[in-house]
């Protein structure tokens, strides 16, 4: 059984603490789910598995969407935070390599978020060997493979809606400012990206 990971904080200056009560209810959702489907899928029955209509295909896509909602919202939950920490220099590196710059970087991150309707991702592509930002506009819809998820902002109403209203830009660009670039550094590390 998964469980639901708790937050480190309550909010944060760019986040209300009832918009993140309520985004956590919605996280701790995609848990129960996922637990949920698991143990239907102990029970399907695989002979009358189907690609156009069966419990096995319905139970497949239900895991898949409950798994990214799941990972991305953790990995997005433990990117932003309060501190005005910096890249390392290896991220800083990867960063200007695939952007040029800094500020361009920032640029073509905060107009992800107006252009998409789910999640903007920040990814090393493993096979191309260099940082992409990535678009999505669910969590099991326009995954690419084979990819280390460095940065994680979620741009779903329900993110920002309370404490931004439509301003999707404010908070993209609060957000933008508020990132936990020690979380980031890390994985970096872990994955000895340079
Ligand atoms: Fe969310």
């Amino acid at each position: 059984m998964m469980q639901a990971k708790q937050l480190k904080y309550n909010k944060l200056s760019f986040i209300s603490e009832k918009q993140l009560a309520e985004h956590y209810i919605l996280y701790n959702g995609y848990i129960n789910k996922l637990n949920e489907t698991r143990e239907k899928m102990r029970n399907a029955d695989l002979k009358l598995a189907n690609a156009t209509l069966s419990e096995l295909r319905s139970l497949k896509k239900s895991e898949t969407f409950a798994l990214n909602g799941i990972k991305l919202h953790e990995h997005y939950f433990e990117n932003m935070g309060e501190n005005k920490t910096q890249p390392n220099n290896d991220v800083f590196k990867l960063i200007n390599e695939a952007f040029g710059s800094y500020q361009s970087f920032k640029e073509e991150f905060a107009a992800t978020a107006l252009a998409v309707r789910g999640w903007v991702i920040l990814a090393y592509d493993l096979d191309e060997k260099k940082l992409r930002i990535f678009g999505s506009d669910s969590h099991d819809n326009g995954v690419v493979w084979n990819c280390v998820l460095l940065l994680i902002l979620d741009v779903y109403e329900h993110a920002y809606f309370m404490d931004y209203g439509t301003g999707r830009k404010k908070y993209a660009e609060a957000f933008i400012e508020s990132i936990n670039w020690d979380a980031v550094n890390e994985v970096a590390k872990k994955h000895n990206l340079k």
